[in-house]
C-alpha cells in the first residue's frame, strides 16, 4: 500500500476526500496536515478532527501547518464551503480526535525521510504546506515518491477568476515553488478533469453506511444548488477526492507530460496554471497533467468504499461493522 500524507484545508470536498481514503483501506495514511485555505487553519483543523471522529480513527495522527499563504493575505472560500466550512454538517459536534504536536512541513520532511522514495503526498488545499518544506529542506524532492494535488486548470476557465482554480490563486507563490522543485513525479489533478467528477443524488442515495450517508447529503445540500447555480447541472464537483482517487488508482485518468508555469504577477491573472501544449518555451515537462478521466469509474469506486460498512477502530482494511 502507498505510504500517504493527506494535506487538506477541510473543506467540504477535503472532507470527502479524507473519508474515501480512509474507509477505502486501500491507503497507508501516515498523516492528514491541515493547511489554512478554505477557512482558517484552526476551522480547517477543527474540522478533520470532526472527520476523524465521523470515521472511528482517533488512531490517524492530524497535525496543524501554515495559517497564512506564503505571501498573500488569506483569501477563504465561505461562500462555497459555507461559514464552518463544510455545509453546517456536524456543526454541533464536539471531536474527541485532536491535532497532535507538530508542524506539518517539519512532519512532510521527517516522514519522506524516514521513508525514502515511498511517500506520496496527496495535497487537497494551497500548497503553503509543501512550499515551507521546500524552503527547509531544498532536497525533500528525492526522499518523496510523488506528489499529486488538486489545483489548476489547463484547458478551461477557473473557478474563482476566469483563468484562476481557487488551490492555485488563494497561494500562487507557494505553487511556484512546488511547480520547479524538481520532484520526479509530480500530478495535476486539475478542473480539466474535476468538474467531470459529478456527484449526484442519485449516488448519494446508493451509500450503504447511513451515517456516511447522512453526512455526504447535509455537508453537499448547498453546494449542490450553487454548483446548479453556476453550471446548470443538480450536481456538486468532487474535486478532492478524485485528487484520492488517483492516489487510489491512477487508470482512472489519462495523463499527459507538460511543462505547466503559474502566474504570480498580473492583474487579472494571478493563480493561472499555464500549459506549455505546444513546447513554446523550450522547457522539459514539469508535471502529469490529468487531462480525461472515466468518470464512472470514479464515481463507482467513491459510492463502493464510502458507502460500505463502517470499520473497526482497529481494523483499517477489515471492514468490521462497528456494534452498538
Ligand atoms: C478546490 O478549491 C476548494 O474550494 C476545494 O476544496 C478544492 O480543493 C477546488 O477548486
Ligand atoms: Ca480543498
Amino acid at each position: 500500500m502507498k505510504k500517504v500524507i493527506l494535506d487538506v484545508d477541510t473543506g467540504i470536498d477535503d472532507a470527502l476526500g479524507i473519508v474515501l481514503a480512509v474507509k477505502s483501506g486501500l491507503l497507508d495514511i501516515r498523516a492528514i496536515t491541515t493547511v489554512c485555505g478554505n477557512v482558517s487553519l484552526e476551522q480547517a483543523t477543527l474540522n478533520t478532527c470532526k472527520i476523524m471522529d465521523l470515521l472511528h480513527r482517533p488512531d490517524i495522527p492530524v497535525y496543524k501547518g501554515a495559517n497564512a499563504p506564503l505571501v498573500r493575505n488569506h483569501y477563504d472560500e465561505k461562500r462555497i464551503h459555507g461559514e464552518d466550512g463544510m455545509g453546517g454538517a456536524l456543526k454541533n459536534e464536539a471531536p474527541h480526535a485532536t491535532p497532535s504536536d507538530g508542524f506539518a512541513p517539519d512532519i512532510m520532511i521527517n516522514l519522506a525521510k524516514q521513508h525514502p522514495g515511498e511517500l506520496t503526498l496527496v495535497c487537497t488545499g494551497p500548497l503553503t504546506n509543501l512550499a515551507n518544506a521546500l524552503l527547509k529542506c531544498p532536497e525533500l524532492p528525492r526522499f518523496v515518491k510523488e506528489v499529486i494535488f488538486m489545483g489548476g486548470v489547463i484547458h478551461g476557465p477557473g473557478n474563482v477568476t476566469p483563468v484562476a482554480e481557487y488551490n492555485m490563486y488563494a497561494d500562487p507563490e507557494a505553487a511556484r515553488i512546488v511547480f520547479h522543485a524538481g520532484f520526479g513525479r509530480l500530478v495535476q489533478v486539475g478542473l480539466d478533469v474535476t468538474r467531470k467528477a459529478l456527484l449526484t443524488a442519485e449516488h448519494v442515495a446508493q451509500l450503504a453506511d447511513p451515517q456516511l450517508q447522512a453526512f455526504v447529503k447535509e455537508s453537499t445540500a448547498d453546494y449542490t444548488k450553487r454548483y446548479e447555480a453556476r453550471y446548470g447541472v443538480r450536481a456538486c464537483a468532487l474535486h478532492d477526492p478524485l485528487a484520492v482517487g488517483v492516489a487510489i488508482d491512477s487508470g482512472l485518468v489519462h495523463m499527459s507530460s507538460l511543462y505547466v508555469d503559474i502566474e504570480t504577477s498580473s492583474r487579472l491573472c494571478d493563480g493561472q496554471t499555464v500549459g506549455d501544449v505546444q513546447s513554446r518555451l523550450g522547457q522539459p515537462p514539469n508535471m502529469a497533467v490529468c487531462e480525461e478521466v472515466d468518470s464512472t469509474a470514479f464515481l463507482e469506486l467513491f459510492v463502493r468504499e464510502v458507502g460500505k460498512p463502517a470499520m473497526s477502530p482497529a481494523g483499517q482494511g477489515e471492514h468490521k461493522p462497528i456494534l452498538g
